[in-house]
């Protein structure tokens, strides 16, 4: 029989965990970046002193958490998904004081426009990987970034859509260099 807890939350089935005295290890969701992934962009905030981070697609919340916790006092994070998978510890990161913090539930085709122009040091972009929906959304992002700001493309080696953007982007004077992460997923960082 089907209990509260067995019910898909969010749309995303609720996986049942058995765990003993001596294994108490959870699954991890491959929707999340590498941790890697993460901590290479927590780097580059810290590296690089910047104060404004936009993520599309959060998921669970991860890679945000990196992010957020690498921010400065007065720094900002803002993420955009269409739904609300964040885990406890990701909505408590969410709640960091001496940060601007905002989780934006809604689609990223809609709730980019709304957002300030020539704003954002780096923007995740990790959201709707098809080709259909990543090139309009590039359009988009194209917007918000700041002066010497840097957009970022996860799943640029395995996946065509995001493969893809990074050769149109090229036309269009962006510079990029894609690395391998341990997944073999791939990252890639555009500027102009
Ligand atoms: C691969 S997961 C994001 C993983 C996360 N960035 C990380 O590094 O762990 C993709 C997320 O994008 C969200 N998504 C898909 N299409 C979207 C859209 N058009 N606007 C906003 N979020 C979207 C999904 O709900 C999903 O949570």
């Amino acid at each position: 029989m089907q209990t509260e807890n067995d019910k898909p939350k969010n749309g995303r089935p609720k996986k049942a965990v058995v765990t003993t005295a001596t294994f108490t290890e959870v699954a991890r969701h491959d929707w999340n970046s590498e941790n890697e992934c993460g901590l290479f962009m927590a780097s580059m905030i810290k590296m690089s002193k910047y104060m404004t981070a936009l993520e599309i697609g959060v998921f669970e919340g991860e890679t945000s958490q990196h992010l957020i916790n690498a921010l400065p006092k007065g720094g900002q994070y803002i993420g955009i998904d269409i739904n609300d998978y964040r885990t406890d510890l990701t909505k408590a990161t969410m709640s960091t004081g001496g940060k601007s913090i905002d989780f934006i539930l809604g689609n990223s085709h809609n709730e980019l426009a709304k957002l300030p122009s020539n704003h954002f040091d780096l923007i995740f972009v990790d959201g709707d990987h098809s080709w259909e929906s990543i090139l309009p959304e590039f359009k988009l992002v194209e917007r918000l970034v700041a002066r010497g700001g840097v957009i970022v493309y996860h799943d640029t080696i395995h996946l065509d859509g995001p493969r893809k953007l990074v050769e149109y982007a090229a036309n269009y004077n962006y510079n990029n260099v894609t690395l391998n992460t341990t997944e073999g997923r791939g990252i890639s960082i555009l500027h102009r």
